[in-house]
């Protein structure tokens, strides 16, 4: 089976408007997918879909070649489908690593949780889940920040941070969406480095951006979505050059 999501005829509509309308996608095993479109293409309602936070009103989505079109968000988890939001919301006045730790599957955050602020009775599973938060905060360089409110953390980390939460599900897949936006040049260049590194390892990723630099040195392969719609897909340098979607991104600018 070479395809981490196989997703086709996808449909949802928000009071009769038709914000994706009979999209497919496929992910294959171990690439590295752009999807791009100007704002409203429906790129987020598709993930909503694929994540299961949205029950897409017609269509098929396979996740690891099961069928996940009837199931709930957590259980897509559990398929090892990670997701980022657009819009980070992280618990602002829970630390950093307690954030973390809501991503642990298997276990109710909570009971980590409580167990995490009772010092001296923390399970060995329990410690196990800090110890794997702690690796992750490492990696994504937020280690020195973990008993901070996450409420002190910029844009950019706060992206990080989502990235982490993800990251303690052990994903196969990942949805990545607009991990660039708002983040300044520095860190920007770091987040590229490490979903790179990343995919390098074999996760899957499937990444919303609008910075074509960012798309251009990681993705294999771009898919363009434009009125809820897919319209074309190639290697990055094919889709920017194409006439079809240099007129799609004009249009929507010049509305
Ligand atoms: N929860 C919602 N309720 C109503 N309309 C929505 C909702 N989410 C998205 N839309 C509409 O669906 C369309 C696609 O939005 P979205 O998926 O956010 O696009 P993109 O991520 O490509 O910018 C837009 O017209 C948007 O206004
Ligand atoms: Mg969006």
């Amino acid at each position: 089976m070479p395809h981490v999501i196989a997703a086709s005829g996808l449909s949802l509509s928000f009071g009769g408007v038709k914000a994706v309308d009979d999209m497919s996608i496929q992910l294959r095993r171990g690439e590295f997918l752009g999807l791009i479109g100007p704002n409203g293409a429906g790129k987020t309602t598709l993930f909503n879909m694929l994540a299961g936070t949205y029950k897409a009103d017609a269509g098929c989505i396979l996740i690891n070649g099961v069928d996940a079109s009837r199931g709930r968000a957590s259980a897509r988890i559990g398929m090892g489908l990670g997701r980022t939001f657009q819009i980070p919301r992280p618990f602002p006045h829970m630390t950093v690593i307690e954030n973390v730790l809501t991503g642990a599957q298997n276990q109710a955050a909570e009971t980590i949780l409580a167990n995490f602020l009772r010092i001296g009775k923390v399970a060995a599973q329990e410690r196990a889940a800090i110890d794997k938060a702690k690796g992750i905060l490492n990696f994504l360089k937020l280690d020195h920040l973990m008993h901070e409110p996450a409420r002190v953390l910029s844009g950019g980390q706060r992206k990080l941070l989502e990235l982490a939460r993800v990251l303690m599900a052990d994903p196969s897949v990942i949805l990545l969406d607009e991990p660039a936006a708002g983040v300044n040049p520095a860190l920007l260049g770091f987040i590229i480095d490490r979903v790179r590194d990343l995919n390098a390892r074999g996760t899957s990723i499937l990444l919303i951006e609008h910075n074509m630099d960012m798309v251009a040195r990681l993705c294999h392969r771009v898919v363009v979505m434009v009125g809820g719609r897919y319209l074309t897909e190639g290697s990055p340098q094919a889709v920017a050059a194409n006439p079809a979607v240099i007129h799609a991104y004009l249009g929507v600018a010049a509305q």
